[in-house]
């Protein structure tokens, strides 16, 4: 027989959104009638913005004539667009990230999960939990269990949970064994919370003491309106010493079909390998990147670009805002419906109890058979999501 990864043996059956999608699909086929609203996995609903359809229309044009034509691109993304991504996001709002620390991808999802290749291989991975699944099973793929199923720690690594609950607002502490890496979401999926500045300040603090490398997913940062709560945790003195930040165009521009994202690999984060051997992260992550990635497609870089223009910043905000709007209604409906009710501020996620101590799998039942609506449950985020779940 063909031998395979071994790893794969410690990964749920399914991968959360396709278990829902599934359930999903057998409900539909039985009740073909019955009109289901969508509020499970967090895509978009709204048509791409004019901005980016004629991107996406400057460059296929671009494409379509010998004299502007581009081949194999830049695999960390073409400077255009880098460049606005450096002005706008950070030196616009006093961070100094120049447009080489940014490389351009298909996606955050890609570049979180492709991440794993530069962390040790006996890397302890601080994880929070419940938590977005691919920082877990990216992890496992890669031989680094769950505490309490890691049999060869020494040699393998292992994945440490920080338990999020109610009575901790959702928020992690800091971890009270040593780790190498910490995932940090916020505003964070599932729960929707945020991390202030204080918070913040508090874990970049902590790692630059550890030397602990800082993953934080911002893929949600369009969703902060409030001014207090940072949109980048370069925001933070210091994290860039420590920090790798991963960001979309997803959630942001309604990209979920397009695909693109970008990672922002600071040049001051100095690593070292088992032989005292130091590097630049932003180096090795080039290497990676060059060798297994070609680059993002010329033509979805130019629509990612156009969202950068007076126009395309004005029609993004305007979806947004749309989003936001539609959560602060499930937010403010379920409430005053008695129910218990988390995030859905700075946030397009509503986490929310379920009623009478139910299962997360039993309350996502009854809201599809009763209400038609699709949830994700709080359990499928992680052992402290029992007993929640999840809208968008
Ligand atoms: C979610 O629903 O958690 C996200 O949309 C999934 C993703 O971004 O991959």
């Amino acid at each position: 027989m063909i031998r395979t990864n071994n790893n794969f043996n410690f990964l749920k059956g399914s991968y959360l959104f396709s278990e829902v999608a599934r359930r999903v699909n057998e409900y539909k086929e039985k009740n073909p009638d019955v009109e289901i609203i969508r509020m499970d996995i967090g895509d978009v609903t709204l048509p791409l913005c004019k901005a980016a359809v004629d991107g996406i229309k400057r460059g296929a044009e671009e494409m379509s004539n010998k004299e502007t034509f581009h081949g194999y691109g830049p695999e960390r993304g073409y400077e255009f667009l880098r460049k606005c991504i450096s002005e706008t996001d950070y030196i616009a709002r006093g961070i100094n990230i120049s447009s080489d620390e940014v490389f351009i991808s298909d996606g955050a999802k890609s570049d979180i999960g492709n991440f794993v290749d530069m962390l040790p291989s006996n890397a302890r991975i601080a994880i929070t939990n419940p938590v977005y699944p691919v920082y877990v099973d990216a992890n496992i793929m890669a031989g680094r269990l769950p505490e309490d199923e890691a049999t060869d720690i020494e040699n393998k690594g292992k994945i440490i949970f920080l338990d999020c609950t109610e009575e901790t607002g959702f928020l992690p502490k800091l971890p009270t064994e040593p780790v190498d890496v910490v995932y940090l979401c916020y505003p964070n999926n599932p729960t929707g919370v945020v991390m202030n500045r204080d918070e913040l300040t508090k874990w970049v603090d902590y790692a630059r003491d550890n030397s602990v490398l800082l993953l934080f997913d911002s893929a949600y940062e369009a969703y902060i309106r409030d001014e207090n709560i940072p949109r980048s945790i370069f925001e933070i003195d210091g994290a860039k010493e420590v920090a790798v930040e991963f960001r979309s165009f997803s959630k942001t521009a309604g990209f979920t079909g397009v695909r693109c994202g970008y990672t922002v690999v600071p040049f001051d984060l100095k690593v070292v390998s088992d032989n005292g051997k130091q590097f630049l992260l932003n180096n090795l992550w080039n290497r990676r990147q060059s060798t297994k990635f070609n680059g993002a497609s010329f033509v979805v870089q130019r629509a990612a670009e156009a969202l950068y223009t007076a126009e395309g910043r004005s029609q993004v905000t305007e979806m947004t805002n749309y989003y936001i709007e539609n959560a602060t209604l499930l937010y403010n409906k379920l409430t005053e419906a008695g129910m218990k009710v988390f995030g859905g501020k700075n946030s397009p996620y509503v986490w929310i109890k379920t009623p009478s101590n139910i299962s997360s799998w039993e309350f996502f039942s009854l809201l599809l058979e009763k209400a038609h609506v699709t949830s994700t449950p709080g359990v499928g985020f992680g052992s402290t999501g029992e007993g929640f779940v999840r809208l968008t």
